[in-house]
């Protein structure tokens, strides 16, 4: 294998970091990243909808197809770029007008974590609730309780934790920082996790959720089953916003990125797996309905803890759960803005952490203030403020994202193939699908997403 080495040029000097993760370090801060919400709450209710385990197949054949390819590109134009999000396009083409778009990723991550901080914020006080017993009395209406909660300034101050959490993990560098956050966080996750599969598995009725999650009926897939599965492995891996880039310069050359990006497409989906066997037993035991988003984590769920044995505690667990994967996917969203700050403007990682979460927990504030709250009846266009920042960012920068990262490591940057010791057969198969397949299906999605292709 050879290694390409990034155009020596004034803008390369000054973004070239030094900071690095070690080999195992690098793979469970990228599955921290890649583990988040949508594998515990949108991927069980997706399979669940679009005929389980056929979906769950064609989820796999998705990630293999259009995840695994832009996963390894990303993190390629990282390392051979080392700059940020936008200079590392720079960095390895020389051309200006790809650090444009390399941008366009940065900004697309500081949105994110702008209300990804909400929701995160939502499962830290779930967690505190449940676990003081606050949460789980029989008879609560869980969609009034968390209707009252988000109406209220609590979330923003809940906002204000994960964002000073995952700030000062920033601000301690990568390996002090990102690297012994997911460290202690990744391990506790799965031990949490098994717990949980444990209860779920031995609650009475326990086969009805197991059977509607595994159950394959292939009349159930179609088109949109097709363009779902597809964008999801999008957002699963985390791809399209500079963030497996940005993690991906701080990679040692040693690193097989071919391995890694087997271990993190791998980690992904067994914890999505896990997670709808944890989710559908303990929601068709207690005879409730499997429903979306906010609605299963913090309207179902609750409900069936209450009335199970030790539900606190096992709430708790849950909310717990939740809680560190989004704080794992948001201290990798965050690092995308912080990393383009410090070579931007030749900040220290501190100063970068503290300016950059300041401005974007204010930015997140009235995506906080708009579920239900103060400006729940602000909605221009039909969509409330977080529905906005949440459909533009997903549906519109997220694709877009992935196919400046697509087309350059596709047709601009020649020496690709260097970088990830790909030759040969596994070389003309990646170029294909960076080419021609993947654009073309990121391109489908987009249009469907935006409601411009009827399937
Ligand atoms: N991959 C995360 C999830 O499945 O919830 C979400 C996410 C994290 C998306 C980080 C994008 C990102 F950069």
């Amino acid at each position: 294998m050879s290694s390409q080495s990034p155009k020596t040029t004034p803008e390369h000097k000054k973004n070239g970091s030094k900071e690095r993760f070690s080999s195992s370090g690098f793979i469970l801060a990228a599955i921290g990243s890649s583990v988040g919400l949508g594998n515990l709450w949108k991927f069980p209710y997706i399979t669940g909808k679009h005929g389980g385990a056929a979906f769950f197949l064609l989820f796999i054949i998705c990630l293999i197809i259009v995840g695994l390819p832009i996963l390894l590109a990303e993190m390629a134009i990282g390392r051979g770029g080392r700059g940020n999000a936008s200079s590392s396009l720079f960095n390895l083409s020389g051309k200006k007008y790809w650090s444009f778009f390399g941008f366009l990723s940065v900004l697309t991550a500081f949105l994110i974590m702008s209300y990804y901080a909400v929701v995160a914020g939502w499962t830290l006080h779930y967690t505190v609730q449940s676990f003081s017993g606050i949460l789980m009395k029989p008879g609560l209406d869980y969609k009034s309780v968390f209707t009252g909660f988000a109406s209220g300034y609590m979330p923003i101050f809940w906002q204000a934790v994960v964002m000073l959490v995952s700030g000062w993990v920033i601000a301690r560098g990568v390996s002090g920082g990102i690297e012994k956050f997911n460290k202690i966080l990744i391990p506790g996750f799965l031990i949490i996790l098994l717990i949980l599969l444990t209860r779920s598995l031995t609650l009475p009725g326990a086969m009805e959720g197991v059977r509607f999650f595994l159950k394959p009926d292939f009349a159930k897939l179609d088109a949109e089953s097709m363009l779902i599965a597809l964008g999801h492995a999008f957002f699963s891996l985390s791809l399209g916003m500079g963030c497996m880039l940005t993690y991906g310069s701080y990679v040692d050359k040693k690193q097989s990125l071919g391995t890694a990006t087997i271990a993190i497409g791998l980690g992904d989906l067994v914890y999505a797996f896990i997670a709808g066997l944890v989710i559908f037993p303990t929601v068709f035991s207690y005879g409730l309905q499997p429903s979306e988003g906010v609605g299963l984590a913090f309207m179902a769920l609750p409900a069936a803890f209450t009335q199970m044995p030790f539900g606190a505690l096992f709430g708790g667990l849950f909310f717990l759960l939740l809680a560190i994967a989004a704080l794992t996917s948001a201290v990798s969203i965050l690092e995308v803005p912080v990393a383009f700050a410090m070579h931007k403007w030749s900040w220290s990682r501190k100063k970068a952490a503290v300016v950059v979460s300041l401005v974007c927990f204010f930015v997140g504030i009235p995506a906080a203030l708009s579920v239900g709250g103060v400006l729940g009846s602000f909605q221009p266009g039909g969509k409330t403020i977080f529905d906005w920042v949440d459909y533009v960012t997903a549906y519109v920068l997220m694709p877009v994202g992935g196919l400046v990262v697509t087309l350059f490591t596709g047709y601009a940057w020649k020496k690709a193939g260097d970088e990830v010791g790909l030759s040969g057969f596994w070389y003309r198969t990646w170029m294909i699908l960076l080419r021609l397949i993947v654009p073309v299906l990121i391109v489908l999605v987009f249009l469907y997403s935006v409601g411009l292709l009827k399937v």
